[in-house]
């Protein structure tokens, strides 16, 4: 196997979730991180900012800041990749969804483009609880969340940037290869948000609403109506409890378990995440 580590990688969202984390972790594996997101001049929606964002870097980590099954995520994907393997830049880590039928357009414009493609699908985010649009209503004491009663194996977003970074030094070990992460456990929503309420010692709720329901909330916090219905769309098929399995990405590449639920709940609740 081939390893190289004098590598330059663009690490798209860098400021987000997924990419902040995928940045400390390479640069923590001796890789050298080129950040990319508004901030530092490149814009998804505009394709004049890409060539010098991704000029003589080896490798890149994409994930779009859209959900990946949105059509917007698959064509800006698609182009992005054709023009980072136009300028040299072969080796291409999608960010992608584990289960998510919208996001297979997404994948095959990455592959479609020629390049070392690595396609990552990820569970939900444990730090969805903690990093996004679930925390104020837990602050405020009740999660309204359409999961019903479907179980999910919740991952860290920390195994997730591992994994994108364990597969790039590797050399071609990963090139044409959709990886799957899951957390080690399957729990339901209620018995995360009950994880929660434990770590953060305090009475914390939650009421599961219907796809529909939950999309009228988000138009009514301003979300505009393609969105919700796209994200009604992927609520209803993603949590209809096709999901509920675990999956071994983080062992395949990072050779360790998956972070537990518990462990991010402790976590998250000693740096104050959910005080109401
Ligand atoms: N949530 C889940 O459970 C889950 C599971 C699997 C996959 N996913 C996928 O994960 C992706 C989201 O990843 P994330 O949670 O890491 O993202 P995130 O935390 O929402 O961060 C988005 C990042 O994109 C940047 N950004 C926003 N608009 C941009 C633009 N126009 N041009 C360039 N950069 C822009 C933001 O930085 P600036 O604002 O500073 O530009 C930020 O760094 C989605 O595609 C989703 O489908 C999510």
């Amino acid at each position: 196997m081939t390893r190289k580590t004098d590598m330059t990688v663009v690490v798209t969202g860098a400021s987000g979730r997924t990419g902040s984390r995928v940045a400390s972790a390479a640069r923590a594996a001796g890789l050298t991180v080129r950040p990319a997101s508004r901030a530092q001049g490149f814009d998804w929606t505009d394709r004049s900012t890409w060539a010098q964002t991704l000029r003589d870097a080896d490798a890149a980590y994409l994930v779009h800041p859209g959900d990946v099954g949105s059509p917007a995520a698959t064509l800006a994907v698609g182009l992005l990749a054709h023009e980072a393997v136009s300028l040299g830049v072969r080796r291409l880590v999608l960010l992608s969804a584990r289960g998510e039928e919208h996001a297979r357009p997404t994948e095959e414009a990455l592959r479609e483009s020629g390049a070392d493609w690595t396609v990552v699908r990820a569970a939900w985010f444990m730090q969805n609880f903690s990093e996004g649009p679930l925390v104020d209503g837990l602050r405020g004491g009740e999660l309204v969340f359409p999961g019903g009663e479907v179980r999910e194996p919740f991952v860290d977003v920390r195994d997730v940037a591992d994994v994108v970074v364990g597969t790039l030094p590797a050399g071609d070990r990963y090139a044409g290869q959709s990886v799957t992460v899951s957390g080690p456990r399957l729990l339901s929503f209620g018995e995360a948000v009950a994880e929660i309420a434990k770590a953060a010692g305090r009475e914390l709720a939650y009421r599961p609403v219907s796809a529909r329901e939950y999309g009228a909330r988000l138009a009514g916090f301003g979300v505009p109506p393609e969105e919700v219905e796209l994200l009604v769309d992927v609520f209803d098929t993603l949590l209809d409890g096709r999901n509920a399995y675990l999956s071994d990405g983080v062992r395949q590449v990072l050779g360790r378990e998956p972070r537990d639920f518990a462990e991010f709940a402790a976590e998250a609740a000693a740096a104050g995440t959910w005080r109401g």
